[in-house]
């Protein structure tokens, strides 16, 4: 929300809304005053002389463009400290935002690749989840996301390093650059995962075609799509992904800012809803795309026309398709309904 103008009745609809996120990376919550803080504190060069010159560098033609820009700006994150200050910034700017629970993602492989520890990047996680349950009453969850351009055996040297924290990780997830990398590469990582008892997301279809999506749910066998967009590409996909309720974790504002699709309101979230698809709407690497969970609902509802009841379905997609309890659920639902009620 830009700070200068005013609220509408809209707004505060969609930031009274309980919501979770479901798509979030943390290391794209780095903001560029938090990068060049740590920065300074951890001793670290970056290329850019200040923050206005790093944010003019955030124009991006696709997923790669950004990606090194993104892994480069992750080289300041060195102590369990800087992750913790990350996750906390990024929990308390989605409180603001009515999130009440988030789902988040990190890269291991991101940090460990530069001798950072596993324990330093996880420890600073799960110190800010408490501190944010603690200030917030947020729950939150981590996604341990393994990176696809590397390779499989890559993702099970991870995996392995996981295990003292396996009971504190909830899923496995599926990132970085999609094209040439499809998801059967990873079949047998995600099977060991899963028998870990892991829950399963791999982002697909976000420049992959469809067959990348087909690929997440037969190989991987996914609890989630993150993406998903080029799934409508396929009508009996979009069929199948309808009618076991898969649910979609869409980025509109990352959409736009990778050119996945060319405006905002070529954005296809209605059209998502309208075929019985359970799309909930998110961030994805907020820092980098000019908007929190809140500033997407907006630009999508503005862009396409959502009404208040597809933004509230949205919001209500987002809490059944999280991982949370069923108990915790049915009390968010119950939230939702009561605010609905009253603002609906
Ligand atoms: N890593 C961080 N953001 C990503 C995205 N949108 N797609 C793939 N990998 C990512
Ligand atoms: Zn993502």
């Amino acid at each position: 929300m830009p700070g200068q103008m005013a609220m509408t009745d809209l707004d505060h609809f969609i930031i009274g809304l309980p919501k979770a996120e479901l798509h979030l990376h943390i290391e794209g919550s780095l903001e560029p005053e938090l990068m060049f803080a740590l920065a300074r504190r951890n001793g670290v060069a970056l290329p850019y002389p200040d923050v206005e010159a790093l944010r003019a560098a955030y124009a991006f033609s696709n997923l790669q463009d950004f990606l090194d820009i993104y892994y480069a700006g992750a080289a300041v994150l060195r102590t369990s400290a800087d992750f913790h200050d990350l996750a906390l910034a990024y929990f308390d700017r989605a409180a603001a935002d009515g999130v009440v629970h988030a789902e988040i993602m990190f890269d291991p492989q991101t940090h460990t690749a530069r001798g950072i520890a596993f324990a330093t990047v996880i420890e600073g996680l799960l110190s800010a989840m408490a501190a944010a349950q603690a200030r917030h009453g947020m729950t939150s969850c981590l996604i341990m996301s393994f990176l696809r351009h590397l390779t499989e055996d890559d993702a099970f040297a991870t995996l392995a390093e996981a295990q003292p924290w396996l009971d504190r990780i909830t899923a496995v997830g599926l990132d970085s650059s999609e094209l040439g990398h499809p998801p059967e590469k990873f079949a047998r990582v995600f099977a060991a995962a899963r028998g870990a008892g892991l829950k399963c997301v791999a982002h697909a279809g976000e420049e992959g075609p469809p067959a990348y999506v087909s690929g997440a749910l037969d190989a991987l066998r996914v609890d989630r799509i993150d993406h998903g967009n080029r799934a409508l590409e396929d009508s009996a996909l979009v069929e199948r992904l309808a009618a076991s309720g898969m649910v979609l974790t869409v980025c509109p504002l990352s959409n736009l800012r990778l050119c996945v699709i060319s405006a905002m309101d070529r954005h296809p979230i209605d059209r998502m809803l309208a075929a019985g698809l359970r799309a909930t709407v998110n961030s994805d690497d907020p820092a980098y795309f000019g908007g929190y969970i809140a500033d997407n609902y907006r630009a999508v509802a503005a862009a396409r026309g959502l009404s208040r009841a597809d933004l509230a379905q949205i919001a209500r997609n987002s809490l059944t398709g999280s991982f949370l309890p069923a108990d915790r659920i049915a009390e968010l639902g119950a939230r939702l309904d009561a605010f609905v009620l009253r603002h609906g």
